[in-house]
């Protein structure tokens, strides 16, 4: 049997940084308001000449350093994005480019938020069924671009940034993490990627909304996702526990998409997860980045050390469509 892993990960996030104190001068909100409801203390605003393409390219240059490989180990590039202003090349193949990574497919995926764990899961298909040893994954947004500054209800959410994940073949890994059998992942490193638990809820398209004539504006009802997100999706994340043979409580971290403190908290309540699991926080910090938002939490927690190699992590992301994807992974 063979399976995938995450070799490595990167990250990287624009320099200037917005407070809520920022926000306050902008439009008609307050600290407390922003905090209590969200969570959000900060978020990362690129300049206007910082690109989710140069995003997505300094955060897969870290991941493919780190992996070892050598930019023509490569056979796949994928960049989940829903701000990216580029419809071709796709950011996937302007990545490739700076990478100088040969002859890969290149292609980017929208699947708004939940993109990250989508493009994750067709990666690991992929490498599974022999079609490439080797992805990049990325996860990449400039949301500041698609950001209506004069609403409220929304501009104070979102931030800018990029994660990227070092997908490789590995012999000996049947079906992801193995964990809870006592079993690792055979005869690799202990990493492995689970089957993935993903679908929609197209009835409630309209909830999570980038449409209408160029330039597209972020819109969304809160309440109606916030709903959705508290009170149907620990089902999900349960069903990606499940299928990577794990109870929630044999999970070492969760990763879940960065929209709101406040339902991180609840699924984490809801999943009956252990004291000591490390759960990511990022939003605090980031804001909700979309589609960045798994990869880029999960690479900060691994970066400092918080996520041990091989902790068993859940990643699980959602948002527009309204979709959902998530699966569990060791960490490298
Ligand atoms: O990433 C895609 C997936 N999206 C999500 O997961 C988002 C899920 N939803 C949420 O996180 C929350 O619904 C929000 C953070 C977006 C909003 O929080 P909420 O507690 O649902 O607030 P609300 O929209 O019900 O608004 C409550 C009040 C309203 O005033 P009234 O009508 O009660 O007078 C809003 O006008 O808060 C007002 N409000 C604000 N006040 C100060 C809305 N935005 C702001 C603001 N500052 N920035």
């Amino acid at each position: 049997m063979s399976g995938s892993r995450i070799a490595a990960l990167g990250h990287h996030q624009p320099s200037r940084v917005l407070t809520n104190a920022d926000l306050e001068r902008l439009v008609d909100t307050s600290d407390a308001w922003i905090r209590q409801r969200t969570g959000i203390v900060t978020r990362r605003i690129a300049d206007a000449d910082e690109s989710v393409t140069d995003m997505a390219a300094a955060a897969a240059a870290k991941a493919l350093a780190a992996s070892g490989l050598a930019p023509a180990d490569i056979g796949m590039v994928t960049v989940a994005t829903c701000s990216a202003i580029d419809r071709s090349p796709s950011i996937a193949a302007q990545v490739a480019a700076r990478l100088e990574v040969p002859g890969a497919v290149c292609f980017d995926l929208n699947n708004a938020c939940a993109g990250f764990c989508t493009a994750l899961a067709c990666a690991d298909h992929a490498v599974r069924a022999g079609a490439a040893r080797h992805a990049l994954v990325i996860g990449a947004e400039k949301m500041s671009d698609i950001t209506d500054w004069t609403d409220r209800g929304t501009c104070v959410l979102l931030g800018d940034g990029a994660g990227a994940a070092v997908v490789s073949h590995e012999d000996g890994v049947a079906d992801g993490t193995g964990a809870g059998t006592g079993a690792g992942t055979g005869a690799g490193t202990g990493a492995g990627i689970g089957p993935v638990a993903w679908g929609s809820d197209p009835t409630r398209a309209d909830a999570v909304r980038l449409t209408g004539e160029w330039h597209p504006r972020f819109a969304q009802e809160g309440q109606t996702v916030f709903r959705w997100a508290t009170g149907e999706l620990s089902a999900v994340a349960e069903d990606a526990c499940r299928r990577a043979g794990l109870a929630p409580a044999d999970l070492d971290g969760v990763v879940t998409h960065q929209a709101n403190l406040r339902i991180i908290e609840s699924l984490a309540r809801q999943l009956g997860l252990r004291d000591d699991v490390v759960i990511a926080r990022d939003v605090v910090d980031s804001g909700n980045t979309s589609a960045a938002s798994v990869p880029l939490a999960l690479s900060k927690l691994v970066e400092r050390g918080e996520l041990a190699p091989g902790a068993r992590v859940l990643l699980f992301a959602f948002g527009g469509g309204l979709s959902w994807a998530g699966q569990v992974v060791t960490c490298p």
